[in-house]
């Protein structure tokens, strides 16, 4: 049997300089770069990112930063799950090669006066119930992307309509950097893997992968040629009844421009956002 793989932490960089640098040695060598932009709190959907961006590349970035511009005003910034030297240690098991860990002054100096709106995509779903959230999460983006200069960045089909904006971000300034997509880690019951899982407690953990269950369902139901609007009523009275509460959206979109969908004809997606207790759960499926 072949011994275990393992790896050291990954380079901790908190000085822009330093990690240009870094980078910049590796793209001397003829290195490619990929980035995986995370808040921290890593678990095994963050990991897998990661473990993709080493399988296409040869250096893998993993920034860390819980960005207080997409976090409105009632939201959890303040207790968000900070634990970098976890992180880094997580981070071992895969071959991360730099962790870009920048201080909050560093992203947002006093007098930051620049924001990245990205108009229409951003205007329904989450954009809806998260006035700012998108623009918070362009503008960081783009940071980081100008930051490290990476060849391809990674973000996870879990936050569907954040991909999204990001791709449309990307082309529309011309980041000259490639974006991919990548599948949804889930539990083995469905459940995607978040963050914010923490926050659930016993109870609210055994109900919350009826949000994925839905979603498959109607997700099915779709692609054998039914109609959304009496799908996605059934689906909200299900996570209501199971105790969801408020469903913030169950919808039917265009995979590409997120237009709202009645029948399914081309690449389409199955979005919800619901709070169980205190605590938001997103998730989106395939159609
Ligand atoms: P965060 O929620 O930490 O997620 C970092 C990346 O991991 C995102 O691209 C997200 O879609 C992906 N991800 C989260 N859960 C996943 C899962 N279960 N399966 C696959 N990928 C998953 O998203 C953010 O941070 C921030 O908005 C950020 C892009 C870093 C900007 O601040």
């Amino acid at each position: 049997m072949d011994p275990p793989i393992s790896h050291a932490r990954p380079t901790r960089f908190s000085d822009r300089a330093a990690l240009r640098a870094a980078v910049e040695a590796w793209r001397r060598q003829g290195e490619s770069v990929v980035l995986v932009p995370t808040m921290g709190a890593l678990h095994a959907g963050h990991l897998a990112l990661v473990a993709h961006a080493k399988a296409i590349g040869r250096r893998a970035v993993v920034s860390i930063f819980v960005n207080p511009t997409q976090f409105g005003p009632s939201e959890d910034f303040a207790r968000y799950p900070r634990d970098v030297a976890a992180d880094l240690d997580r981070l071992a098991e895969t071959g991360a090669d730099a962790a870009w860990t920048p201080e909050i002054d560093t992203m947002y100096p006093p007098d930051f006066s620049t924001r990245i709106e990205v108009a229409g995509l951003t205007e329904g779903l989450c954009g809806a119930v998260r006035p700012g959230h998108f623009a918070g999460v362009a503008t960081v983006v783009t940071k980081l992307l100008n930051q490290v200069r990476p060849d391809i960045a990674l973000f996870g089909e879990k936050d569907f309509q954040q991909l999204q904006v990001i791709r449309r971000a990307v082309r529309d300034l011309d980041l000259g950097v490639e974006i991919r997509g990548v599948p949804t880690i889930r539990e083995a019951d469905g459940l995607a893997l978040s963050s914010r899982n923490r926050y659930l407690d016993a109870a609210e953990r055994a109900v919350a992968p009826r949000l994925h269950a839905v979603l498959a369902r109607i997700a099915a139901a779709l692609r054998a040629g039914a109609a959304a609007g009496p799908l996605l009523a059934e689906g909200v009275a299900e996570l209501t009844a199971a105790g969801f509460g408020p469903v913030q959206y169950l919808e039917v979109r265009d995979a590409e421009t997120l237009a709202p969908l009645e029948r399914v004809e081309g690449p389409a997606r199955v979005l919800a956002a619901a709070y169980l207790g205190r605590t938001r759960l997103i998730d989106n499926v395939a159609v």
